[in-house]
């Protein structure tokens, strides 16, 4: 059976199904499968004319024990949580008319318009799958930076065995997400508004990583997070990048680039775990915004944590890239020592000089590059000009990373990385168009209809969250579980 193990060493092997309902190994480390498995050309062959959906199915079953969920419970749960999205290849390519071979991969097709959609419809619903298998509720905890938020309040809504809980800081993203999460009019979903967060998300993570190591706590209500620390995110993301690869190339085998908008590494790190299992990747591009926390490992090799600047791609304003330890501990030979020690010296000091020996075992592969806003905005303008095509700044910070390092990648067939809607960035849209009157494909009608909904909120300042949250969690939960029966019992 394939087990999953904590990153760190200290705590007994896993199952499937524990890995993903705990979210963090019980020593505080990331889970990750025992080994990687390998896919090979002929492999790559037999799915080349695959959808998205019948090739995550393939994908999904190189990680997943059928004794934990059988061929045709996948298929469904795949089926049901792809049922939403609004194209029918799940994930088009788009071939950019300026640039040979740069194609730009949408991933913001979903319900909530961002690529949290791709991982999270799927996760959302598999942890849904397990407790309603054992009956059992949750407690969802998850802190976004503007999209992981959206996409968990969607797809939790209404799910008989969940509680979600979002924490976002109030001003750093925009109103156009924070209406994402605050006009469902579910009860199981709990946006939390989050008033002077000075490292913005990394604050409501690291909150989040205290909640969960505290014992205590958690006894008194399951709590679990399908942040990208769930290994379920990142194994659904690697799926993508398969898809993407197959759709590209002419000659099964030839190499590609990959471009990434990058702030906690999740994405980036689905990326490289694909590569590692055979995907052929020539370099995969770690892309930051002037927050830089990749730019700084991958070209220094320097791990640290900066004061945390805003920029027009809020959702990578991220300074801790926490799945680059998921992805280091495959690169230095599974040595759980060596990551816990990093860790907890990260931890203690907030910052880690690797050495050079180390630099060059994770960074072969990857080039980074932090663009500048003046960057993002000019780029996002020249090609909508150009070809009246609308990039939305994450995408336009990874493609202002790839036209940067154009020499260095070569002429291999470019993706890169569309991973949020234009519509939900309307100010950074007419800042970079210099035109107040937003474009067509700035528009959506998920974010016209919300403007007429009503908002439901905690809102409260940084100071006091953790107090007002844990009473609110506690409270809640001995309201729907204090008679031990879930929602459709209590309605029925
Ligand atoms: C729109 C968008 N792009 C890119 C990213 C970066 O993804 P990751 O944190 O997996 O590096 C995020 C993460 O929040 C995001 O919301």
């Amino acid at each position: 059976m394939l087990q999953y193990i904590s990153i760190k060493g200290g705590a007994e092997p896993v199952d499937f199904e524990t890995a993903i309902l705990d979210g963090f190994a019980a020593d505080g480390g990331l889970y990750v499968p025992q080994s990687l498995p390998q896919v090979s050309l002929a492999q790559l062959k037999q799915w080349k004319n695959l959808s998205y959906v019948e090739l995550a199915f393939e994908v999904l079953s190189l990680f997943i024990d059928r004794s934990s969920v059988s061929e045709l419970e996948l298929k469904t749960i795949l089926q049901d949580a792809y049922a939403p999205f609004e194209k029918q290849e799940i994930i088009p390519l788009h071939p950019l008319k300026s640039r040979s071979d740069t194609f730009i991969m949408e991933l913001f097709h979903g319900p909530t318009i961002s690529f949290k959609d791709i991982g999270l419809a799927f996760l959302v619903n598999l942890v849904n799958f397990f407790l309603a298998r054992k009956n059992q509720r949750l407690s969802l905890i998850v802190a976004t930076t503007g999209e992981t938020g959206p996409a968990t309040a969607y797809f939790c809504a209404g799910k008989s065995q969940l509680d979600a809980w979002v924490l976002y800081p109030k001003e750093l993203i925009t109103k156009e997400q924070e209406r994402q999460m605050t006009c469902l009019a579910h009860p199981n979903i709990h946006p939390f508004a989050v008033s002077n967060c000075p490292r913005g998300g990394d604050d409501l993570d690291a909150l989040i990583s205290k909640l969960y190591a505290d014992n205590d706590f958690k006894s008194q209500l399951k709590l679990s997070s399908v942040n990208s620390i769930n290994w379920g995110r990142v194994m659904m993301q690697t799926v993508h990048y398969f898809y993407g690869y197959l759709q590209v190339v002419d000659t099964l085998g030839e190499k590609i680039n990959v471009s990434v908008p990058s702030g906690g590494f999740g994405n980036l790190c689905a990326g490289a775990l694909a590569r590692e299992m055979g995907l052929p990747i020539k370099t995969l591009v770690a892309a930051n915004n002037k927050n830089a926390c990749l730019d700084r490992i991958f070209s220094r090799g320097l791990f640290s944590k900066q004061a945390l600047q805003s920029t027009p791609s809020s959702a990578i304003d991220i300074l801790i890239p926490i799945n680059f330890w998921r992805y280091l501990y495959f690169k230095i030979g599974a040595d759980s020592t060596l990551i816990k020690t990093w860790m907890d010296e990260f931890e203690t000091t907030g910052s880690i000089q690797f050495e050079s020996h180390i630099f060059e075992k994770y960074s072969a592969g990857f080039l980074s590059y932090s663009a500048t806003d003046e960057q993002t905005l000019a780029l996002i303008k020249s090609i909508y000009e150009t070809e009246q095509y609308l990039l939305d700044p994450h995408a336009a910070v990874s493609l202002a990373a790839a036209d940067t390092l154009k020499e260095q990648l070569g002429n291999e067939k470019l993706i890169c990385l569309a991973t949020a809607h234009p519509a939900k960035f309307p100010k950074v849209i007419q800042q970079a168009l210099a035109d107040d009157v937003l474009p067509d494909q700035a528009m959506h009608d998920s974010i016209e209809q919300a403007k007429k909904l009503s908002e439901k909120l905690h809102l409260c300042e940084y100071d006091v969250v953790e107090s007002a949250l844990r009473q609110a969690m506690l409270s809640n939960w001995q309201f729907t579980h204090g008679s031990d029966k879930t929602d459709q019992e209590k309605s029925s």
